[in-house]
C-alpha cells in the first residue's frame, strides 16, 4: 500500500480513499471564494496538531491577514511558529514594511522563482516538515503562463525532494472548467477543484478529485461546507446538478463501506508508524 498523508479534513481522506499519497503535490484549484485557503491552511493545521510541521508560503494574503485567518477557526499557529515547527514564507511584501523587518523567511524578488525555492527550502528544513502549502501558485506566473509549467516543476522537485508533500492553490476564474492551464494540471500529481454554483438563485457549495495518483479516487461531486471547523465533505453523498434542480442523493452502501474501510485501514498504518518512532 502506497504511504499516506491524511488531511484530517472531514470527508476528505474518505474520497481519497484514505488521504494523499506521500510526496504528492497536490493541486487544489477552484474559483474565488471555494474556500481554497481555507483547506490549505486546515491541511497545514491538521498536520500540526498531530505532530507534524508545516510550511504556509503567501503569495496573495499578507502575513499578518494569513495569521488572523487562522485564529479566525481557532486554529492556534502562534505557539506551533515560537517551537520552530510552523513557518510561514512571506512572498507577499516583498520584504517592504515593519512586518517583514521581524520576518525570518521573506521572499524580496516576487518574479524569482529561484529565489522562492531557497528560501522555501530554508523553512523547509529548519522546521522539518512534512507538509507544505502555496496560496497559491498561479500569482507566480499570471503574467507569463508559458513559464507555468517550469515555475511548478522547480517548485516540486524541491518540495518532494525533501520527503514533503504540498498542496498548491490553483486559482480560476469562475466559469472556468479547467484547473489552472494544462502545463500546470499535468505536471502536478493530484487535482482536487472546488466548485461554487448558483442554481434557482442560491449557491451550492461541492468538492470533486479529478486525479490522485497511486490511489482509487471517489467519482462523484461531494456537497461541500464551510464551517467554524473549516471545510466538512459529505463523502457519503454526492451532489447531482441538473440546469435547474440540484439534489444530494445517497452513495452507493458498499463504495462508502470500501471509503470508510480504507481510511481505517490508513489510520492503522498511521498508529504502527508512531510506535516505531517512539521505540526508535
Ligand atoms: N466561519 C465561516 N463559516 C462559514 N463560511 C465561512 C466562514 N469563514 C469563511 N467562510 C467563507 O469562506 C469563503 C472564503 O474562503 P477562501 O478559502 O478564502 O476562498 P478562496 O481562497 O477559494 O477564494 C468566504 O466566501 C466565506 O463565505
Ligand atoms: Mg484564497
Amino acid at each position: 500500500m502506497v504511504p499516506r498523508v491524511r488531511t484530517y479534513i472531514k470527508g476528505l481522506d474518505e474520497i481519497l480513499y484514505g488521504g494523499i499519497p506521500e510526496r504528492s503535490i497536490v493541486l487544489l484549484s477552484g474559483g474565488p471564494g471555494t474556500g481554497k485557503s481555507i483547506a490549505a491552511k486546515q491541511f497545514i493545521y491538521n498536520g500540526l496538531i498531530r505532530g507534524e510541521s508545516g510550511v504556509f508560503v503567501t503569495l496573495e494574503e499578507h502575513p499578518v491577514s494569513v495569521i488572523r485567518s487562522f485564529k479566525h477557526f481557532n486554529w492556534d499557529i502562534t505557539k506551533f511558529e515560537k517551537d520552530g515547527k510552523f513557518a510561514i514564507v512571506d512572498a507577499f511584501t516583498g520584504g517592504y514594511g515593519s512586518t517583514a523587518q521581524r520576518e525570518k523567511y521573506v521572499v524580496k524578488q516576487l518574479d524569482d522563482v529561484k529565489e522562492l525555492s531557497d528560501v522555501l527550502r530554508q523553512a523547509i528544513k529548519d522546521t522539518n516538515a512534512t507538509r507544505v502549502a502555496i496560496d497559491s501558485v498561479s500569482t507566480l506566473y499570471l503574467t507569463k503562463p508559458a513559464m507555468a509549467r517550469s515555475i511548478v516543476m522547480t517548485l516540486k522537485r524541491v518540495i518532494s525532494g525533501l520527503g514533503c508533500t504540498s498542496i498548491f492553490v490553483s486559482q480560476v476564474s469562475v466559469a472556468e472548467r479547467g484547473f489552472g492551464g494544462p502545463g500546470v494540471e499535468h505536471a502536478v500529481d493530484g487535482i482536487i477543484r472546488l466548485d461554487l454554483d448558483e442554481i434557482e438563485g442560491k449557491l451550492y457549495r461541492s468538492i470533486i478529485v479529478w486525479k490522485m495518483r497511486d490511489t482509487k479516487i471517489s467519482m462523484v461531486r461531494h456537497p461541500m461546507e464551510i464551517t467554524d471547523e473549516g471545510i466538512v465533505i459529505q463523502w457519503d453523498k454526492y451532489l447531482k446538478i441538473a440546469p435547474n434542480s440540484v439534489s444530494i442523493q445517497p452513495l452507493d452502501k458498499q463504495e462508502v463501506e470500501e471509503m470508510r474501510k480504507a481510511v481505517e485501514e490508513t489510520e492503522k498504518e498511521v498508529e504502527v508508524t508512531v510506535k516505531e518512532e517512539e521505540e526508535e
